[in-house]
C-alpha cells in the first residue's frame, strides 16, 4: 500500500454504485490528463438506508482497495459516505488527501446567494445526520436548510424512468411532505449522486428561477485544487486512462452506468473485484 504520492499515480474515486459516475464524468472534464480509478460497491448498494456503523466500515473496506491499488487523492463521490465517514476516511488515508462531496454541494448552494432558502434532497443516512445543514451552516450562517429524504429517487434513477409522468410524480409526493412554505425554496440541493438524471424532473415540479445544483462540478475543481496545492497534477500531457472497477453485476454496471457516465460502456468494460 502506498502511503506517499506522485504525480503519476492515479486519483481513486469510489461510491456506492454506479451514481458516483456523475462526479467521474465532472473529474474528467476537469483534470483530462489525469489517470482514474473508479470502484462501485454495487454489491452493496445502497448505502443510503444502511446505518451509520455498516455504511462506514464498507467505504473504509472500498478505500483500502483502492489505497491498495496505488492512488493519490480519493473522491468520495458518494453524499452518504461522505455524511458519514469522510473523517474516518481521511485518517485512513492521512497522509493522502481526501475529498468529499458534501462540502463542495454546499459551496454550490452557498454561492447561488447568501441567506438563501434550501431544499437538500437526499438519502435517508444524509438526511438523518444532517450533513448539508452542517456544511451550508459553516460557509453562511443566515440561510436556512431544510433537508427531504427521498430513497425512490435512487431506484428511478438506477432503472432509467427520469422523465414523464411516473417521475414527476413521485417527485411531488416527496414534496407534498414538506409543509407550504417549504415547498418554494431558492436552491434545491441534487445532495444525492443519482439525483442529477432527475434534474429536469424536478425542475417542473418546484416555481420556476428556483436554482437546482449539485456537488459534481465543484468536487472537481476542489480535486483540481488540492492536486495543484500538493504539486501532485500529472505532467505527462496525455490523455489519462480509466479504470472501472464493481463488487458485482458487471451487466447491470455497465448499462446502468452508461446513463451516469454519459457513455456507452460493455460488462468487459468492468473489472469485478472482492473487499
Ligand atoms: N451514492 C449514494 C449517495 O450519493 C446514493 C445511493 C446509495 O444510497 O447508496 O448518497
Amino acid at each position: 500500500m502506498k502511503t506517499s504520492a506522485t504525480s503519476d499515480l492515479p486519483i481513486g474515486v469510489f461510491d456506492s454504485g454506479v451514481g458516483g459516475l456523475t462526479v467521474l464524468q465532472a473529474l474528467r472534464a476537469a483534470l483530462p490528463g489525469e489517470d482514474l480509478i473508479y470502484l462501485g460497491d454495487t454489491a452493496r448498494l445502497p448505502y443510503g438506508t444502511k446505518s451509520p456503523g455498516s455504511i462506514a466500515r464498507y467505504a473504509c473496506q472500498a478505500t483500502q482497495h483502492l489505497q491498495q491499488q496505488g492512488i493519490k487523492l480519493l473522491v468520495v463521490a458518494c453524499n452518504t459516505a461522505s455524511a458519514v465517514a469522510l473523517e474516518a476516511l481521511r485518517e485512513q488515508m492521512a497522509p493522502l488527501p481526501v475529498i468529499g462531496v458534501v462540502e463542495p454541494g454546499a459551496s454550490a448552494a452557498v454561492a447561488t446567494g447568501i441567506g438563501a432558502d434550501h431544499l437538500v434532497l437526499a438519502t435517508e443516512a444524509t438526511v438523518r445526520l444532517g450533513a448539508y445543514r452542517k456544511a451550508i451552516a459553516a460557509l453562511d450562517q443566515t440561510a436556512s436548510v431544510r433537508e427531504l429524504a427521498c430513497e425512490l429517487l435512487v431506484s428511478l434513477a438506477e432503472e432509467g424512468w427520469t422523465e414523464g409522468s411516473i417521475a414527476v410524480d413521485i417527485v411531488s409526493r416527496y414534496f407534498e411532505q414538506l409543509e407550504a412554505a417549504a415547498r418554494t425554496p431558492d436552491c434545491v440541493i441534487l445532495g444525492c449522486t443519482h439525483f442529477p438524471l432527475l434534474r429536469n424532473t424536478i425542475a417542473r415540479v418546484v416555481e420556476p428561477g428556483t436554482r437546482i445544483v449539485d456537488s459534481a462540478s465543484t468536487t472537481a475543481q476542489a480535486a483540481l485544487a488540492m492536486l495543484d496545492s500538493l504539486h501532485l497534477r500529472s505532467s505527462r500531457g496525455t490523455a489519462g486512462s480509466l479504470r472501472l472497477l464493481a463488487t458485482d453485476g458487471a451487466m447491470r454496471f455497465a448499462r446502468v452506468g452508461g446513463r451516469f457516465l454519459g457513455a456507452s460502456l460493455s460488462a468487459d468494460d468492468i473489472e469485478l473485484v472482492d473487499l
